[in-house]
């Protein structure tokens, strides 16, 4: 059983995978009591859909922020969490989402922050010239990408890196960190 998490994306779904497989293979005590997808055309869809949750695909097109977010919130009532995990959502959060959706939310992202905040964090990396980059697992608040760091890890930027090669060794890296974060808050090691 274990921590009862609701995960969020928006794409491809391959950090929502790392999570599942952690789960199966009993790295990870927790259970996902539903996936909120809002891109109608995600292929997380289908890695959801295989694995048998509970799939809730909100297409957001059309609908205002509070619409959408209504939406959701309605939907969620009908579910029991303890946490919410975005991975590649791609939407911002609202303060007053956050504050009533009723569990903390967490994020990971493609950068050591808080350097390389929003979106293109890779790129944003290659330009700057840093030596390390790397990813971030941290609490959501109302700024983006700016709330409390839960964990890390560093990946090293090569000469030769094009962003396309630096995203595939950090995302290596988000599938290892991403579920150990979610282990240590199941476990009380990172209290939430
Ligand atoms: C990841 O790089 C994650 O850090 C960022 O969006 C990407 C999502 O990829 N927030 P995936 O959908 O988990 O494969």
């Amino acid at each position: 059983m274990g921590l009862k998490i609701v995960i969020f994306g928006s794409g491809r779904g391959s950090n929502f995978q790392s999570i599942v497989d952690a789960i199966n293979r009993n790295k990870l005590n927790a259970q996902i009591n539903a996936v909120v997808i809002n891109n109608p055309d995600a292929p997380m869809i289908k890695k959801a859909e295989t694995n048998n949750l509970t799939t809730l695909v909100i297409d957001n097109t059309d609908l205002s922020q509070g619409q959408h977010e209504d939406k959701i919130l309605q939907e969620l009532s009908s579910y029991e969490f303890d946490l919410i995990c975005l991975a590649g959502y791609m939407r911002i959060l609202s303060k007053n989402f956050i504050e009533v959706v009723g569990a903390p939310i967490i994020n990971i992202h493609p950068s050591l922050l808080p350097a390389f905040p929003g979106l293109h964090a890779q790129k944003q990396a290659l330009n700057y010239g840093v030596k390390v980059s790397g990813c971030t697992v941290h609490r959501v608040t109302e700024e983006v990408d700016a709330g409390p760091i839960l964990g890390q890890r560093c990946v090293p930027v090569e000469e030769d890196d094009t962003v396309d090669t630096l995203a595939r060794r950090i995302l290596e890296q988000e599938h290892i960190l991403y579920p150990e974060i979610i282990q240590k808050i199941a476990n009380g090691k990172i209290p939430i």
